[in-house]
């Protein structure tokens, strides 16, 4: 069975409804931290075999119509010099902060042939996969990277960030422009070798207010879906708490956009652009729920979906949770493409 992915990020009809889940390989899988022990997280990035074996892992066990690349927002970073390291329970930590204009300016920039290993993982990760399956690229855009340098590491409030962003804005465009450099980077690699769409993760924009998304990081997320548009491949544009900027977000130039749990899917397709497919959005916490009771939930959200003619992809409204059973999203699976090929019949 091709996957549906590409064709319904075109907007074109499918059979049934394509789905994948973010973080969908990762610590909820046995064979994942199985395969990680004794691995340091940004070691396993930098492994191609690991990264190959992680990557296709979730495919295997769940059914789902799309691999996602498995590294991380923050490996660019590292490949260009910054000193950072992942530590487990918390997230990205960073040695040195970047909060002056001079660290801004010492901040190196990414060259492809710095990251071969990533070429060669999405190599042999395509080459697995085949043509059925489609391989999903990724990156953090420039506010999220840009919260890590200047915080140092995961935020609660993200006050270091702001108080720069408000107090040098030329300062903290010049850190965005770099790191949506770094992205494009990143992305182009991975396109060039062989990925067939890409998501740009925002994870932290819900953060801002519209006014200051718009002010301060709009272009900078835009200037990375610009950069990438000579390869002609989908992209889809995702935050975490982004109802609010739903909008804004939707005209940064992405095929798609990321819907988080937050939002009716009802509400977002208002808010897109026209012709802009979505992606969504079941609360990752429902998964702990007994299944008469999540089925419900899924069947909901493929109808909302469908009612949006311009495209539907079936996502979590966030990453997979480490303490998910990992039962659980194959089963999804395949209640989406039931619930789907039922509607899409009729
Ligand atoms: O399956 C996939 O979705 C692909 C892999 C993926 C990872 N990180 C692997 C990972 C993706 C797409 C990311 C993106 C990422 N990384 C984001 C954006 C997406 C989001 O969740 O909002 C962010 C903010 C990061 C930064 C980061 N890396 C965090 C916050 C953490 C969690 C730290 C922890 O231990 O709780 C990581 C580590 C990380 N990245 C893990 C995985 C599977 C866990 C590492 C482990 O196994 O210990």
């Amino acid at each position: 069975m091709t996957s549906p992915l590409l064709p319904a990020l075109r907007g074109e009809q499918t059979s049934h409804t394509p789905v994948w889940f973010m973080r969908q390989a990762g610590r909820s899988l046995p064979e994942y931290r199985e395969l990680r022990a004794g691995t340091a997280m940004l070691d396993a990035c930098r492994d191609p075999e690991l990264v190959s074996e992680i990557t296709l892992q979730p495919v295997r066990r769940h059914g789902v119509d799309a691999a996602i690349f498995f590294s991380d927002i923050v490996v660019p970073l590292q490949a260009a010099g910054v000193d950072v390291e992942i530590v487990p329970g918390r997230g990205p930590v960073i040695a040195n902060p970047i909060r002056s204009r001079a660290e801004v300016d010492a901040l190196p920039e990414l060259e492809p042939d710095m990251i071969p290993d990533i070429a060669e993982s999405i190599g042999r990760v395509t080459a697995e996969l085949g043509r059925s399956t489609p391989l999903i690229g990724f990156a953090g855009a420039p506010f999220t990277l840009a919260s890590y340098l200047i915080e140092g590491g995961p935020s609660k409030n993200h006050e270091k960030t702001k108080s720069l962003m408000v107090s040098e804005p030329d300062t903290f465009s010049r850190l965005l422009a770099k790191l949506a450099r770094i992205s494009s980077t990143f992305l182009d690699v991975q396109l060039s070798a062989g990925a067939s769409a890409y998501q740009l993760f925002d994870s932290w924009a819900g953060y801002l207010s519209r006014r200051d998304y718009e002010a301060h990081v709009l272009e900078h997320s835009s200037a990375v879906f610009d950069s990438l548009g000579h390869h002609e491949v989908p992209s889809i544009h995702f935050g975490v708490q982004t109802g609010e900027l739903l909008s804004s977000m939707s005209r940064a130039g992405s095929t798609a956009v990321g819907v988080d749990f937050r939002v009716d899917l009802a509400d977002a397709s208002t808010r897109v652009q026209p012709g802009q497919p979505l992606q969504g959005n079941l609360d990752p916490a429902l998964l702990f729920a007994p299944w008469e009771a999540l089925a419900p939930r899924v069947e909901q959200i493929v109808r909302q979906g469908l009612e949006h003619e311009a495209g539907f992809v079936f996502n979590l409204g966030h990453g997979v949770l480490p303490d998910t059973d990992p039962e659980v999203p194959g089963k999804i699976v395949d209640e989406v493409h039931r619930v789907s090929a039922e509607i899409l019949a009729a």
